[in-house]
């Protein structure tokens, strides 16, 4: 048992945005720092950390504690297993009483496994460094690689002798266990049951995981034998899972935080090289195509990631898909290829250190742009390739959750591509429409998109118990209020080039139609009233604005907005159908019940509330003539209500 006062020595130490910091990308808002919670998948942050409380919440998922709870939720640890963990953190020495014989051995169990992987670690570089054959043939082969003694010593690579079994001797020899070798199939045991070992002759790269504990290994061979694998690899064990694995991201933590960029090359040679040319933040996927759970590892550290290429076209395009999955975590893509036949290793030591970075600088390229360009050379003049293209393309933007970000790429591609931005939105419109119907089908439904979900009010950890969680029905009310208000901007954006056509309008444009009725309405939302001002200020000037002044507005939330209105043309019908119970019908075919439905369900809504206001000053009023006055006041008011309600009652079928 770990003793109380080493409990509260690792409690009293351990700080809450170092120890969640390590596995979360934490950015700051207000009095508190968030980032996207790792106990549940989501692209819009809603993690909070408070640094002065030393906790977390995620309002996402409801999960929250403190460091050492956070550290048992997120590494699967038991409560001991968390305090060593936080203790190793933070170098303090743990002290225990006396444990039960099961106990030891359940909670050493995974630490042997460190412990012989560590030992192996340090047997192969001391045969490196310091044996015959070690410096003869293993040193000697990174030398002529070009790796600099920094570099290998950096990553403690290392030589298994070409001896059957000279590490599971020399484990026998320092008291391991025969188990434990096995398990990390350091050692593996024939069919006569006797031991021997998985590396023989190859040069070591020690795996470590990334608070860099040695967990596996790669060996190379020095032979140039076909017939002989190229790499030997640990498999899967306790302590090693492949797929959550990112080689060198230990080495590379705390330059990809401050770079905010993480380079992803394929292999282990590749990582070394770019370190040599003193570009610390580059990880390996080593050997497997790229997991998703590699990529939530990167995400914690940033939302960059370049991804540096072999010069083969073959493998390029190949992997092209893979990333895609990438864009869909919501982090920013960007690729460097090397000339055909080489890849980063081979580059940097052909140009040089120098010459390299300069390379990777000023040629990376967005991904997606990078993509479309290599799928049209490859689709030359070929007209049905060039539209299957346009699918390929678009399918990759729709991955992209920023609304913002990916309509600049739709603009990008449009000029790329030589195809109007519209056609692309079109098409984008009807994938991202697919795809909601897709996950509206699969999840429950979800508060308004419209309500910021992912910004809880900043007194969240006030002290008086959980978060103030606004009642249902006045969160119901604003969402209400601001749907109806988008709607009536999605109206406006979507049909306001239309001729109104109904009679008492003299043929005029949907857009000053809207405007014109919106002359006696305030909006609650203020993003909504600046779309509006900016659409009356240009009718104003005589311009009628078009749908693209909104969706490349300067203002980033204009143009959000615009974007989520205007190309998910039917979410918010839906919404509309399901609250209101209302039944439009297909839309476009009927402007008029569409535009003055909005125009007159905003307006009852703000009339009733002019209503309930009158009503209270009235009751509260003391003067007789003063009644009399507000009195009339509510009679008009009232009539205007009856005059909307019969209209919505004629038009639309409620
Ligand atoms: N790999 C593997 N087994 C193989 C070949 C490759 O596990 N037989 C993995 C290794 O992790 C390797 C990565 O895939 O690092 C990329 O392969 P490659 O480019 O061939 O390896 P490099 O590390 O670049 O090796 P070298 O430059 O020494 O040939
Ligand atoms: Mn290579």
């Amino acid at each position: 048992m770990i003793t109380a006062e080493t409990i509260e020595k690792i409690k009293e130490t351990a700080r809450i945005e170092e120890v969640v910091g390590d596995f979360v990308h934490l950015k700051k808002r207000g009095s508190s720092l968030i980032g996207n919670c790792p106990f549940h998948g989501e692209k819009t942050p809603s993690f909070h950390v408070s640094v002065n409380k030393g906790i977390y919440k995620c309002f996402g998922c409801g999960v929250a504690g403190d460091s050492v709870r956070f550290v048992m939720d997120h590494e699967k640890y038991t409560y001991p297993e968390a305090l060593k963990y936080l203790a190793n953190k933070y170098n303090i020495e743990v002290e225990e009483t006396v444990e039960s014989k099961e106990q030891l051995e359940l909670n050493s169990a995974r630490e042997s496994l460190y412990i012989v992987s560590q030992f192996a670690a340090n047997f192969f570089e001391e045969q490196l460094w310091n044996s015959d054959d070690g410096r003869a043939i293993g040193l000697s082969y990174f030398k002529e690689r070009g790796f600099r003694e920094d570099i290998i010593k950096k990553f403690n690579l290392g030589y298994s002798p070409d001896v059957w079994d000279a590490l599971t001797q020399e484990a026998a020899k320092n008291q391991h266990a025969e188990e434990y070798l096995e398990k990390t199939g350091l050692s593996i045991r024939n069919d006569k049951g006797k031991l021997y070992d998985r590396f023989r002759g190859r040069v070591m790269f020690p795996i470590h995981n990334f608070t860099g504990r040695v967990i596996g290994f790669g060996g190379r061979t020095l032979k140039t034998d076909k017939n002989v694998p190229k790499y030997v690899n640990s498999p899967e064990s306790d302590i090693y899972h492949k797929s959550n694995v990112l080689y060198g991201l230990y080495h590379a933590k705390k330059a990809i935080r401050d770079q905010d960029n993480c380079y992803l090359v394929e292999g282990y040679a590749d990582v070394l090289a770019v370190h040599q040319a003193y570009i610390e933040n580059v990880v390996a996927s080593s050997g497997t195509s790229l997991t998703i759970e590699q990529i939530k590892l990167i995400s914690r550290f940033t939302q960059n990631v370049t991804i540096l290429y072999d010069g083969d076209a073959a493998g390029i395009k190949a992997s092209l898909r893979g990333l895609d999955m990438i864009l869909e975590e919501g982090l920013n893509v960007k690729v460097v290829s090397f000339p055909d036949g080489d890849d980063p290793d081979s580059y940097m030591h052909k140009v040089g250190a120098g010459a390299f970075k300069t390379y990777i600088e000023e040629q990376r390229q967005d991904f997606i742009l990078y993509k479309a360009n290599i799928l049209l050379a490859e689709a030359g003049k070929d007209p049905i390739k060039r539209a299957g293209i346009i699918r390929d393309i678009v399918e990759s933007i729709a991955k992209i959750p920023d609304n913002i970000k990916a309509s600049v790429f739709v603009r990008e591609c449009s000029h790329l591509l030589e195809i109007e931005e519209r056609v692309l939105l079109t098409e984008l419109n009807a994938i991202k429409l697919a795809k909601s119907k897709k996950t509206a089908a699969a999840t429950a439904p979800k508060p308004s998109s419209f309500g910021h979900p992912d910004m809880p009010p900043d007194d969240l950890f006030a002290e008086d118990g959980p978060a103030a969680v606004p009642m249902p029905s006045a969160a119901e009310q604003i969402s209400s209020d601001i749907l109806q208000e988008n709607e009536i901007i999605r109206l406006l954006l979507t049909f306001g080039h239309e001729l109104a056509t109904w009679e008492q309008t003299d043929n005029m444009y949907v857009g000053s139609f809207i405007i014109q009725n919106l002359s006696d309405v305030t909006f609650e939302d203020s993003l909504c009233n600046r779309v509006i001002d900016y659409y009356r200020n240009e009718l104003e000037k005589g311009e009628l604005p078009t749908i693209n002044q909104f969706l490349r507005s300067e203002d980033g939330e204009i143009a959000n907005l615009a974007i989520t209105l205007t190309t998910s043309p039917y979410s918010l019908s839906e919404n509309w159908l399901n609250k209101h119970q209302i039944y439009v019908k297909d839309e476009s075919q009927n402007i008029k019940a569409a535009v003055l439905g909005g125009l007159y369900h905003l307006k009852k809504r703000k009339v009733d509330k002019m209503l309930t206001d009158l009503m209270n000053q009235i009751k509260e009023e003391k003067d007789v003539t003063n009644q009399d006055i507000l009195m009339g006041r509510y009679a008009q008011v009232k009539n205007v209500e009856r005059t909307i309600s019969k209209f919505l009652g004629s038009v639309i079928v409620k």
